[in-house]
């Protein structure tokens, strides 16, 4: 038996639209999973979310089936998951799940695979659940730290290695957006101006982690290509961006595809005021909104029992 934690993580990171994400510390989910003795995927258990125990149509026995068959194994598992924060929200649900599934199985099998190999068959999970096939969840929640998708064909995925310490504010109020209805309100072309932009912006953003630059971090992380479409489905997203940029935030944006929103933030800034401002908020109009405190994530998958 195994059991591990799979941390939830931010994709986009605002302009980065399905390139490049990262995990957090302090919400994600636990997975137990026990050789069978037939060869039988079966899901005993599912606490924190009403996901189907059918292995077919399940992210974490999908993507573990994926890995079997690359084995030409059938050995058979029993699986648990225990969500700590909800599908839909943003915050790459179904990629801990798709990711944590295939560490556990891994480990259990003494590692077959490296750990970037895992990728692979974590993302037959993830497509699954948002019938598209992005890693910006799946990689940052499988490896941890920033990680930058460059290529999906081949799939080629790199580390952004950090000198600036955040800290990130993951604001969910409380509804629900599904990833595949919202890839569909993106544009399908863009103005070269638009691209040349965001290219800009992405270079930024990520010349800023990597030497700590948090003023050039503020201004990098601009969207210009999701964040317009998508943010009128987010309860109240300018007043929380208003309040997280005046309490000094270096960066705020949509979590992957919301409707959770991030705010990063260095010593200079004010997130224990952000905090307060925001829950007076969404309380002033009867919204259920979660508010979470952590730091990025630089470990990934990790074997807790
Ligand atoms: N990159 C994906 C999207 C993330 O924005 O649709 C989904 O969480």
């Amino acid at each position: 038996m195994i059991k591990v934690f799979a941390p939830a993580s931010v994709a986009n990171i605002g302009c980065g639209y399905d390139t490049m994400g990262f995990a957090v510390t302090e919400i994600g989910e636990e997975i137990q999973v026990t050789k069978r003795p037939d060869d039988k995927l079966v899901i005993n258990e599912i606490v924190g979310a009403d996901l189907s125990y059918n292995p077919e149509q399940n992210v974490a026995t999908i993507a573990i089936q994926s890995l079997l068959d690359a084995l030409r194994t059938t050995q058979g598992f029993d699986i648990s998951i225990h969500k700590f924060f909800k599908p839909g929200s943003g915050l790459g649900s179904s990629a801990s799940s798709a990711a944590g599934a295939v560490f556990a199985v891994n480990e259990l099998l003494n590692r077959p695979f490296k750990r970037e190999e895992l990728l692979q068959f974590a993302l037959e999970g993830e497509a699954f659940a948002s019938s598209s096939y992005h890693a910006d969840n799946v990689a940052p929640s499988l490896l941890g730290g920033v990680q930058v998708i460059r290529s999906y064909n081949p799939l080629d995925v790199f580390r952004v290695e950090m000198k600036s310490k955040l800290e990130v504010l993951l604001i969910f109020p409380d509804v629900e957006v599904k990833t595949a209805e919202s890839k569909k309100l993106l544009p399908t072309n863009i103005s070269m101006q638009t691209a040349r932009n965001q290219w800009g912006n992405v270079a930024g953003l990520i010349h800023a982690f990597h030497i700590g630059d948090n003023k050039l971090l503020r201004s990098s992380i601009m969207d210009l290509i999701a964040e317009p479409v998508r943010k009128s489905a987010i309860p109240k997203y300018e007043e929380v961006k208003r309040i997280v940029l005046q309490h000094g935030s270096v960066g705020f944006n949509i979590s992957g595809s919301g409707p959770s929103m991030f705010a990063l933030f260095d010593l200079d800034g004010d997130i224990e005021q952000s905090i307060d401002d925001i829950s007076g908020l969404y309380q002033d109009c009867d919204f259920d909104c979660k508010i979470y405190r952590s730091k990025i994530d630089l470990v990934g998958c990790k074997v807790i029992s």
